[in-house]
């Protein structure tokens, strides 16, 4: 099968303040050490990566006292050029909030929503197609979902969390093009199993082992999917689809949570 890559926007931003001081998600253990130059230069070969593979990316200023920032998909969801920016379940991540609707309109995004509702941006929601499929639970409230779907316009597909271990939907699914998607079941409660097996029957199913390394909180151009290397089970599966998987190591981001989509935010279409 043949597979089309787009060129995408996104942004990032760099892990200069990188630290785990505090814990608000399992991966989180203040007591174990983090490297602030690992991270950035982990990070760098990702920022890097993605303008190899023809991508723009922008940048946010990191700020001191965030170290969560580099997690810059939970800043915002960004779909036709309108902005809908999170508003973060944990009081350690809320200041995070008014840097990214300060860098939106800084760049002359005219449609910048401040949200009502708790929600943490591309964190639990990935826009698949034409539906945004949103995932709750832990962080985003389900209420935000209306909201969602009234600011940016698209159909919105709930989807229920419950395993603490993969508390945003982007560290249990990802969109590899417009209705593909490969996920890890046990994340999700009976229902939404069901939603997701009838929405995307032939969808890649991860394993344990894959989602363990966060082999699901990967990043796909329509066909290179970038994707934590130690996912190599989920990578094979990948390429007998037709996808061209590349692993990279943010080893040290793993520490607080995350992984390589965690740290980049999608802007779709020019700013309305
Ligand atoms: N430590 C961060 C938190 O718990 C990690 C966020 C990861 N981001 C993501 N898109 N899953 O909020």
């Amino acid at each position: 099968m043949s597979r089309t890559a787009r060129p995408r926007h996104y942004l990032m931003c760099r892990p200069t303040h990188f630290t785990v001081d505090y814990s608000i998600n399992p991966w989180m253990e203040p007591a174990k050490p983090t490297d602030a130059d690992r991270a950035v230069a982990q990070w760098e070969q990702l920022y890097a990566l993605f303008q190899q593979l023809g991508h723009t990316v922008e940048l946010i200023e990191p700020l001191p006292g965030l170290p969560d920032m580099v997690f810059a998909a939970n800043g915002a969801t960004v779909v036709d050029g309108t902005a809908l920016v999170a508003r973060f379940r944990h009081e350690e991540r809320a200041e995070e909030a008014p840097a990214y609707l300060e860098w939106f309109r800084s760049r002359g995004y005219r449609a910048v929503h401040r949200a009502e509702f708790t929600n943490e941006g591309e964190g639990d929601y990935l826009l698949a197609g034409d539906r945004v499929l949103a995932g709750t639970g832990f962080r985003t409230d389900r209420r935000a979902h209306a909201e969602t779907e009234r600011v940016l316009g698209r159909p919105v597909v709930t989807l229920e969390l419950v395993d603490p271990r993969y508390y945003h939907l982007d560290t249990a699914l990802a969109v590899l093009d417009h209705d593909e998607i490969m996920y890890y079941p046990a994340a999700f409660s009976p229902e939404s199993r069901r939603t997701l097996a009838g929405l995307y029957p032939g969808a890649v199913l991860a394993t344990d082992e894959d989602a363990a390394v966060f082999g699901l909180n990967a990043v796909s151009d329509g066909r290179r999917v970038v994707l934590p290397e130690a996912a190599a089970g989920l990578a094979a599966r990948l390429r007998a689809r037709g996808f061209e998987p590349i692993g990279v190591d943010v080893t040290e981001l793993l520490k607080a949570g995350g992984s390589v989509k965690c740290c980049t935010l999608e802007l779709r279409g020019a700013p309305a």
